[in-house]
């Protein structure tokens, strides 16, 4: 399956495929380089995809070099971008060489960067390697580092020449990095009509049980409408801003729940499955047919549905002022009210001003345990 898409009149790709043998070599034989590779790589990928992707540079003669690094949150930061960099230098990479990154969410964030601002833009290529970043961050040209415990602070949009989806890297991956992805699916499902939430409920076994068929028909319906939203507003001025549907009160608990209890207590996914219940419920102001809905959806899924449970935190209150304040810190702001996504009725999403302080503090405390 291959989706193009154009940006600025130049072609872009997504490739959804069985398997890794032919593919990666094919998209790079398309594009115009000086056949340097530098391959950056989630170090908890199962080694033997990394091989066989390494396999497939040098067969085509290609000058490889690769780095590993941690896909942890906390490793979204300046240091290890300044590593990617100081690699891309040392080795004399050029504008015409690849960066190709293989990872979740972090590693395509820190490596999209780089390519982006090394020698103002180089060749970018991401074979995404979560199910978030599948059906989500690996498309779209949103870059990031998180700074000063503000999630993607600094950052540009530049866009992957070539993404690379494969079957071998989904049947791999961990259970709980595989159903994290699921609310962006969802998301998408929410916020254009289309036929994916009817597949994302009929086909829940499947889809548990990673049937590629169906797989592929919902990273395809699910990239698509990502394309729709991000191709019509680049920057993220009007209507792109409708895919943070559930994200300023999913980044505000990650802020939080990093903070105050561990470092990636929730996955971004599981996060954005929570904060789209706490949009609906701010929207409406009251439970609704539509958050029982997300609610069984994300059941379905066992992805949680509370923000805490008794065992994993004592400070309830703590918790609940710091998502307060952490709501604040919305990069959608354009004064001094924070914006989400209003969503009474499915396929309806809105930008609105947070206004309503009291109704944050209910919101969360409706959601905390
Ligand atoms: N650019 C965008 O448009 C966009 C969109 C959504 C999310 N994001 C960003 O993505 C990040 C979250 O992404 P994520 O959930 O993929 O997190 P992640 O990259 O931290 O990956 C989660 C965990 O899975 C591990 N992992 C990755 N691939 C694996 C594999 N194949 N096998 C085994 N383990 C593997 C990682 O090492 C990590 O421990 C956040 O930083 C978020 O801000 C960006």
């Amino acid at each position: 399956m291959i989706i193009n898409y154009k940006i600025n009149n130049e072609i872009h790709n997504i490739v959804i495929s069985d398997t890794i043998k032919k593919n990666i070599v094919s998209q790079v034989e398309k594009v115009k380089s000086d056949k340097k590779i530098l391959l950056v790589y989630d170090n908890n990928i199962n080694l033997d995809i990394i091989k066989v992707i390494q396999n497939e540079f040098k067969i085509i003669g290609v000058d490889l070099v690769s780095v590993r690094i941690s896909g942890k949150k906390k490793n979204k930061n300046y240091k290890i971008l300044l590593k990617i960099i100081d690699v891309l230098i040392s080795n004399q990479f050029t504008k015409n060489s690849i960066l190709v990154s293989c990872g979740g969410g972090v590693v395509g964030d820190l490596s999209n960067f780089a390519a982006s601002i090394y020698l103002r833009g180089m060749v970018y290529f991401h074979i995404p390697t979560t199910m978030t970043a599948i059906v989500d961050s690996c498309i779209g040209g949103k870059t990031a580092i998180n700074y000063k415990n503000v999630i993607n602070s600094i950052g540009t949009y530049y866009h992957p020449k070539s993404v690379l989806i494969f079957k071998e890297i989904i049947d791999n991956l961990p259970e709980r990095e595989y159903l994290a992805g699921i609310p962006e699916i969802i998301k998408c499902g929410l916020i254009k009509k289309t036929s994916l939430l009817k597949f994302i409920e009929n086909f829940h076994t499947e889809i548990k049980e990673r049937k590629f068929k169906i797989l592929k028909k919902v990273i395809f319906e699910t990239l698509k409408v990502k394309i729709y939203y991000f191709k019509k507003d680049i920057y993220e001025k009007n209507i792109r801003l409708n895919l943070n549907f559930g994200h300023t009160f999913a980044h505000a608990i990650e802020m939080a729940t990093d903070k105050y209890i561990k470092k990636d207590f929730f996955r971004h996914g599981e996060a954005v499955g929570l904060g789209m219940m706490c949009e609906i419920y701010y929207s409406y102001q009251k439970d609704s047919k539509l958050l029982n809905y997300v609610k069984q959806i994300l059941d379905l899924y066992q992805l949680p549905t509370k923000i805490l449970s008794e065992k994993n935190f004592k400070d309830k209150a703590k918790i609940q002022s710091e998502i307060y304040k952490a709501i604040f810190l919305d990069k959608k702001k354009l004064n001094r009210y924070p914006r989400y996504i209003n969503m009474k009725k499915k396929f309806k999403p809105n930008i609105k001003e947070i206004k309503n302080f009291n109704l944050i503090n209910l919101t969360i405390k409706k959601f905390l345990n």
